[in-house]
């Protein structure tokens, strides 16, 4: 076996499936484009669903890359040898090109020749067939032709060789999965691939996606059959180099050789000391990905920017048991932009942005996380009686000490109690109310008012929307809207406060487009179409459902659910009143119309 190093790794890849015919994509962003179902990219595909599902690549058929994924299913996991927050996939696809042929023989020839990998030491699964699709001989026989031993070829079933869609809906398929054999003794007569025992350990996932999953479960033939694959780069780089856990790759060994020197500990001294090691080591890389992407999203409590906020809170809480300070953040995630300056050089360009943010959310969550603890420890106290905490001290320590939900049932679960969640959802509920109700005294007639005025208002969001992302770039995406009789309120993301510049230049080419007195046009449309044709919006329908698309000449195109004016030249004039923060990576513009 060949002991290649990451970078090494990643370049035998790319250059086996570019001597094959495959063209070389750039990893896309860790925030999926327009897709409610998933938060992050959590495979290779991810980013290709619309070409598996037909549309023409324009770099052809054959396609391989190497992905920056994020999988946040399995955080608490975090600390074992094998799990990780952020990983890369490296993949391979062919669009109606090759199927299982030739994708049995490249996976074998690049295990067993490029990496070297002696054939006695992989073993592989097939899908044994259901109602839904035949048991997979077909790969059996192909793999059995490379040279795989028959009793090497396990036939398991769609619990384990079924992979995706990524979301609710998608592309998806029978799998044959390739693992190393660790040599362990076979734990029982029936120790196979599906056994977590130890003995297998997964390394790359060649799926025949020949199903689209439809909202209502079904399973939709594809028109093209495509292969998808991905292998796990910190994975392999572990088994090349007969380490025992990924943190020992060079992928991790900076980071952990720097939370050893700030906090005086020795990595592998105990359980708890690697344990805590290895979850700053994987959450701050997380973290410094998730900022440092072109979409970047700040910490926040919803979607991405809370699971952003949840990894930075929980890796403070293990810096703070090994008695550093939480600037061990920084300084590890500085390391990342270096190590990973040329693979993903956004991070190192968004090295500021990255350091500034981990910077001000552990200020926000170190002023109260020692109140917060010692807080939690009355509450589980009064709570031992019972075994569990109920909800509104589970809220109280969420919305008075930041501690977010699953630190407090992290916390619990170490002193045997668990959380009230029903409770603290209840008493979130209540608190969301109440503040809805304030807002909503305040802004009466919202969005369900449609009169002229809103309507108009509504016209000049798009609009707004629209000369922002020109200004400022397509990080601006909206992040909420209300409109009154009086005015509209757009909120979107962006890290920093306009310029008087900027917000000058955004009034002006609304008012240009204003004056250009362009027709709205509305059209119906899928969802894919809309996506295709690059509407903005939030992409709430399932696949093949029929959305509303507004289109003002070559200024906006927005999914929306309307009404809008009919011509830009009855808005009138576009002020923006004020400019100012609505939380964190969020700005927020009033503006009116006259
Ligand atoms: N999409 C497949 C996976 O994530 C390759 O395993």
């Amino acid at each position: 076996m060949k002991r290649l190093t990451s970078a090494e790794l990643r370049a035998a890849y790319l250059k086996f499936f570019k001597e094959n015919g495959h063209a070389i994509l750039e990893s896309a962003s860790l925030i999926p484009e327009n897709d409610p179902t998933v938060l992050f990219t959590t495979a290779g595909m991810h980013p290709l669903v619309p070409y598996l599902m037909g549309e023409k690549h324009p770099l052809g058929s054959r396609l391989a890359d190497v992905q920056k994924c994020v999988r946040t299913g399995d955080i608490d996991e975090v600390g074992d040898a094998t799990h990780c927050t952020f990983f890369e996939m490296l993949g391979n696809w062919s669009l109606g090109d090759y199927f299982k042929k030739e994708s049995i023989r490249y996976s074998y020839e690049f295990l067993t020749k490029v990496l070297g990998i002696p054939k006695e030491k992989l073993a592989v699964s097939v899908f044994q067939g259901d109602s839904d699709c035949p048991r997979d001989d077909e790969s059996a026989d192909y793999w059995a032709k490379e040279g795989m031993a028959r009793d090497r070829i396990y036939f398991l079933p769609k619990k384990n060789n079924w992979w995706g869609p990524a979301g609710l809906t998608g592309p998806c398929g029978p799998d044959t999965e390739i693992f190393i054999d660790t040599e362990k003794p076979k734990c029982s007569d029936d120790c196979s691939p599906a056994c977590d025992c130890g003995k297998f350990i997964e390394i790359w996932n060649n799926v025949f996606m020949q199903y689209n999953k439809t909202a209502e479960g079904k399973f939709e033939p594809l028109k093209n059959k495509n292969v998808d694959t991905g292998m796990g780069l910190e994975r392999t780089v572990c088994i090349l180099n007969g380490y025992k856990s990924v943190y020992e790759t060079d992928l991790f060994s900076g980071a952990i050789g720097l939370i050893e020197k700030a906090s005086g500990k020795v990595y592998g001294a105990d359980t708890e000391t690697t344990k805590a090691m290895r979850v700053i080591a994987d959450h701050t890389r997380t973290a410094a990905f998730i900022l440092g992407d072109s979409k970047g999203v700040t910490p926040s409590n919803v979607d991405q920017g809370y699971v952003l906020r949840r990894l930075i809170r929980r890796a403070i809480r293990y810096a703070r048991q090994l008695d550093t300070g939480a600037s061990i953040l920084s300084e590890v995630a500085a390391l990342y932009t270096e190590q990973y300056a040329s693979a993903y050089p956004e991070l190192k360009r968004n090295k500021e942005k990255i350091l500034s943010e981990l910077g001000k959310e552990s200020e926000k969550f170190e002023r109260t996380l020692s109140s917060g603890l010692k807080e939690f420890e009355k509450v589980a106290v009064a709570a031992l009686a019972v075994g569990r905490i109920d909800g509104e001290s589970a809220f109280r320590l969420y919305d008075t000490f930041g501690f977010p939900i699953e630190i407090t049932e992290e916390l619990g679960r170490d002193k045997g109690l668990s959380v009230d969640r029903e409770g603290f959802d209840a008493a979130f509920a209540i608190h969301q109310q109440k503040s809805q109700a304030g807002a909503e005294q305040k802004f009466k007639g919202g969005l369900h008012d449609h009169s002229e005025e809103t309507t108009k208002l509504h016209t000049a969001t798009h609009l707004l929307q629209a000369a922002l992302r020109k200004i400022l770039g397509t990080e601006v995406f909206q992040r909420g809207s209300n409109i009154t009789a009086e005015r509209l309120r757009f909120d979107f993301s962006f890290h920093r406060p306009l310029t008087a510049e900027e917000v000058a230049e955004a009034e002006r080419l609304v008012n240009e487009a204003i004056s250009q007195h362009i027709d709205i046009v509305l059209e119906e449309m899928t969802v894919d179409e809309a996506k295709e044709s690059g509407a903005l919006g939030i992409f709430e329908s399932k696949y093949g459902e029929v959305v509303k698309v507004y289109t003002v000449g070559n200024f906006s195109k927005e999914i929306c659910g309307g009404p809008h004016a009919k011509n830009t030249g009855e808005l009138g004039v576009f002020k923006i009143e004020k400019e100012q923060s609505s939380s964190s990576g969020v700005r927020r513009i009033r503006g009116v119309l006259s």
